[in-house]
């Protein structure tokens, strides 16, 4: 193992970048969002999110990689969109595949490294019917797709990450049904997860077929879960639960091969998995805090809160930036003896009021885990601009680049976006 101790921010091998996922940004995508947005399933708590083609970056890359340029950043993660390289079950779209090569190509020229994700939360309109991540052929499918990727370009990329959020989809797709397919199934959640993390293993294992240098990782995200009242042993109770399954559950599972679900009452799912330390490194995702409070309600037995405890307030979104919190996942992650990258960290803030200070705040929490030696490799903050924000469509900015779709999605270097590129020009080797 490296010694990581005297890496300071100085180092070379340092990853400062941005972060951003295909179908987020792209546009002119037909997947199983956009079908589930036609047909009126996104339409939850009165929020309808529009699609309305992302941010155009399929047409506007080029300039869109000016922009990453002009930040100074040395390495990118991006995403290829499955439905438009497979858009049906088997068959492969060369054109589309010829042009994320060329983008790749160009980050490379560009002395940026790209970073790939596989998986970042969309599929085919067949992926659902034909081979569901509920099914073991779901990993068979998702082979299929990363090997086409790997013969194209596998050899061109240092960092893999397979699965962004795997906990996170899981939860959308089966658990509360915001994400389709929409079912509420926990028992088909928990199996949802188990074939993710074996569809992993077995990309893992391809990608070094095609790359023995490369590193693989999943991205994970992490939420700080605060007992609302400390004295409240409910609540306390409760709060270690959720951490456990949601925080620990998949470090635990490559840990100790095997796979927890557990949630008294709800669900009891326990299984061995022979993932065999098939990961290089942990990507970090993390944006906030909750507060979890017991409620006397069998149906909905608890309550998750934001609330501006920490005093370094609120998003627009409502999340509690608590910069310590990312302290304490380190520290969670550190413990499993593998390197991480944060993968994803920011703050959907329109005015630019707030990003600033999160960024300074958030930095030097990475300083000081470089300084104690904390086996961190990077830092990838979300997004390089404005995008499609999920269920919150593009009203969430969280862009370093502000996006204007009222002028041609034209693209302006925000207030924070110059701070953090000053940061990194400051902090990389020269
Ligand atoms: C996801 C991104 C998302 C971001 C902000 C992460 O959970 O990977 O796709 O945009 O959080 O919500």
């Amino acid at each position: 193992m490296e010694n990581h101790a005297s890496s300071g921010t100085d180092d070379r091998n340092f990853l400062w970048g941005v972060s951003s996922s295909a179908f987020q940004i792209e546009g002119y995508i037909e997947n199983d969002m956009t079908e589930w947005e036609r047909g009126g399933y996104f339409k939850q708590n009165g929020k309808d999110p529009k699609y309305l083609n992302a941010v155009n970056h399929w047409n506007l890359w080029k300039n869109d990689f000016q922009l990453l340029k002009a930040l100074g950043i040395n390495s990118y993660r991006l995403s290829f969109e499955w439905s438009r390289i497979e858009p049906e079950p088997g068959h492969f779209d060369e054109k589309a595949l010829d042009k994320y090569e060329r983008m790749i190509d160009r980050l490379i020229e560009m002395n940026i490294r790209p970073m790939l994700t596989l998986h970042h939360f969309t599929h085919p309109l067949w992926f659902h019917t034909e081979t569901p991540w509920t099914e073991e052929t779901a990993i068979q499918s998702f082979i299929r797709f990363a090997e086409k990727i790997l013969q194209k370009i596998g050899h061109k990329i240092t960092h893999f990450i397979t699965l962004n959020e795997p906990v996170v989809w899981a939860l959308a797709a089966y658990g509360d049904a915001r994400f389709p397919p929409g079912e509420k199934n926990l028992e088909k959640m928990a199996d949802v997860l188990k074939n993710m993390l074996l569809a992993h293993r077995e990309v893992f294992h391809l990608i070094k077929k095609y790359n023995s240098g490369a590193k693989v990782g999943i991205a994970d995200n992490f939420i700080i879960f605060k007992p609302s009242r400390e004295w409240n042993l409910l609540d306390r109770g409760i709060s270690y639960l959720i951490h456990r399954f949601y925080n620990l559950g998949l470090l635990d599972a490559f840990h100790r091969n095997r796979l927890n679900v557990v949630f008294p009452f709800l669900i009891h799912f326990r299984e061995e998995l022979e993932l065999q330390d098939a990961i290089d490194f942990w990507g970090i995702n993390y944006y906030y805090r909750m507060h979890v409070r017991f409620r006397l309600n069998w149906k909905q037995p608890m309550e998750l809160q934001f609330l501006n405890r920490s005093g370094e307030g609120l998003s627009d979104m409502g999340w509690e930036n608590y910069s310590h919190g990312l302290w304490q996942v380190m520290t969670w992650v550190k413990n499993t003896g593998k390197p991480f990258i944060i993968t994803e960290n920011g703050i959907a803030d329109r005015q630019d009021r707030q990003r600033v200070k999160f960024l300074e705040k958030h930095l030097k929490i990475v300083q000081k885990a470089l300084d104690s030696g904390f086996p961190i490799e990077g830092y990838f903050h979300w997004s390089l601009m404005d995008n499609y924000e999920w269920l919150e469509g593009r009203s969430a900015k969280f862009g370093l680049y502000a996006v204007d779709d009222q002028d041609g999605m034209k693209r302006k270097l925000r207030t924070s976006g110059r701070f953090y590129s000053d940061y990194i020009k400051k902090h990389r080797a020269i």
